[in-house]
């Protein structure tokens, strides 16, 4: 049996800056080995451990769709030793990855339904590998209408620039892009997200919403989605709590008797309810 703590090893293929401040990457990675390729099945929502040898590993949710075939892309902040570890990384450098790990979005729930996809800032990386699987030609007539929020600080903020002016001009999807605070020629909207999805008014009807965002953006915005309808049930929510092993053995990511990394770290707002208020 394989040993589930030892890391592949992987490429690194591409490296992007996304935002103003340049403290988030995304980086595009290979396997080295076809067979591990083929072994990392994954859906969107999942994530992985992303190690840097010498340095450690943290988990890192997976932003491509498995439909996006030959690579993986993971978009970092850099926060403290191992993600700065990973934005130093050059090119053509090898990295170690462990995964796939932890729940997926709710893909059956979701089938046949109207999505509401709402992002914001960083944390908008697994989101974007449900846009992509969802709009991927195979996969589109699978679901209903889609439409996504996603919004930044400011303009430079935005991650994803180019996919996201990509998905503006889609007919098979609604896009709304919001920033706090305009800049210059800036022409989409202007305010927070909760208030944005409020003056849309996205129906609740047959619609499963995705939410990820910092915990600022999710504490206004569920209001707002009880307000337009949607039941607890019907509100799936990413959690990032600190982790170590991402398999449900150390214990260092429990909330009440759910194991993040296992568990989750997707979850129904009608499951979070119903655990301690650790998160
Ligand atoms: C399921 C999951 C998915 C994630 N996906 C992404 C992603 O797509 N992109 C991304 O950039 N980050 C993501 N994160 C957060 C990322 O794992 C942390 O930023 C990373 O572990 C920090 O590691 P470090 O060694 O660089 O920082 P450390 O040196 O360990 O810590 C630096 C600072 O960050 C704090 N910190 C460490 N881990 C976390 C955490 N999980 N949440 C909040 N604060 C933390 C520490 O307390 C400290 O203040 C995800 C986390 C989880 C659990
Ligand atoms: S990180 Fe070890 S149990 Fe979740």
């Amino acid at each position: 049996m394989k040993n589930p703590y030892e890391p592949i090893l992987v490429k690194i293929a591409g490296i992007s800056i996304e935002n103003e401040a340049r403290d988030i990457k995304t980086i595009r990675l290979a396997f080295a080995d076809k067979n591990d390729e083929e072994a990392f099945s994954f859906l969107p929502g999942q994530f992985a451990e992303l190690s840097v040898f010498g340095a450690g590993e943290c988990p890192i949710g997976i932003a491509s769709s498995p439909t996006e075939k030959g690579y993986l892309l993971f978009t970092i902040k850099r926060a403290g030793l191992v993600t700065t570890q990973l934005h130093r990384a050059a090119k053509e450098e090898s990295i170690g990855i462990r995964g796939p790990l932890g729940n997926t979005y709710p893909l059956e729930k979701m089938e046949g339904r109207n999505v509401l996809i709402i992002g914001g800032g960083f944390a908008f990386t697994t989101l974007r590998a449900m846009i992509a699987y969802i709009i991927d030609e195979a996969n589109r007539p699978r679901f209903k209408d889609l439409t996504v929020f996603y919004g930044a600080r400011t303009p430079g903020e935005l991650i994803y620039k180019t996919t996201l002016r990509e998905w503006e001009k889609r007919s098979d999807m609604k896009t709304h892009i919001t920033v706090d605070q305009a800049g210059g020629d800036w022409k989409r909207h202007v305010g927070v997200v909760p208030a944005v999805i409020k003056e849309v008014s996205p129906s609740a009807n047959d619609t499963i919403a995705l939410v990820c965002g910092p915990p600022i953006m999710i504490k206004y915005t569920l209001p707002v989605l009880a307000e337009l309808g949607f039941k607890a049930e019907s509100i799936f929510l990413s959690l990032e709590m600190r982790m170590k092993c991402g398999i449900g053995k150390c214990g260092r990511c429990n909330i009440g008797h759910k194991y993040v990394c296992k568990d989750g770290p997707v979850f129904s707002y009608a499951e979070l309810q119903a655990l301690p208020q650790e998160y």
